[in-house]
């Protein structure tokens, strides 16, 4: 089982969006989700620390080949990191499809696992409510994107912008953020996202209500 502070040397602590507090952030919420889902902690537990570590960070450029196939890339490192520690080939496994099934993205291959179901539900509530607004402004900040745009009618409808169109925190809450309380898999997951999305929703609508002088 890798250990935190093995972990914690994977991951950038200056990355708000990707970096080692979302880690711990995720590692957390699925002991939570695990203990009610009677999935197994170990599994998940591993998954969590090891879900992101081929991702790309802004303080480390060129880490991995591409963000779009972190989850790959990231269960391959899974695999020799858990075979170097003894663990069975049949519990690798299981981290593995952790770790390939939790990009929302990629719908390839979907959580069949009550722990796939789990990391999935715990990384993608760490993307809604007060924490998921933080890292979506973060994301927009440091890609050099404003914090609100209003996106065309095409990027509503692929997730595709015009030339020239801007993605703004306000894009990733259309397109992907206010859809994810619906794709979660389990009832804690779903208990927990109801409250984020609720205040997650009104955020925007206060942000557009003072953008327009309104409030
Ligand atoms: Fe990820
Ligand atoms: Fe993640």
């Amino acid at each position: 089982m890798p250990t935190i502070t093995d972990a914690q040397r994977w991951y950038p602590a200056d990355d708000p969006v990707h970096g080692w507090d979302h880690i711990l952030r995720v590692y957390h919420l699925v002991e939570h989700l695990a203990r009610a889902e009677h999935a197994d902690l170990e599994i998940v537990h591993a998954a969590a620390l090891l879900h992101d570590v081929q991702d790309e960070h802004p303080s480390q450029p060129g880490r991995s080949e591409s963000r779009a196939t972190h989850h790959m890339s990231s269960a391959s490192f899974a695999r020799h990191w858990l075979e170097a520690e003894g663990w069975t080939a049949e519990r690798i496994t299981a981290v593995e499809h952790c770790i390939r099934a939790h990009r929302f993205r990629d719908q390839r291959e979907s959580p069949q696992t009550i722990e796939a179901q789990v990391l999935f539900d715990a990384d993608k509530l760490d993307a809604i409510g007060a924490i998921g607004i933080a890292r979506a402004v973060a994301h927009a900040a440091s890609h050099g994107q404003p914090i609100y745009a209003e996106p065309s009618e095409a990027f509503l409808n692929s997730g595709n912008p015009e030339p020239g169109e801007p993605h703004s925190a306000y894009h990733e809450y259309m397109f992907k953020l206010r859809k994810i309380k619906d794709r979660l898999y389990t009832p804690t997951g779903r208990l927990y996202a109801d409250e984020r999305h609720r205040f997650m929703v009104e955020y925007f609508i206060r942000l557009q209500s003072e953008l327009a002088g309104l409030a």
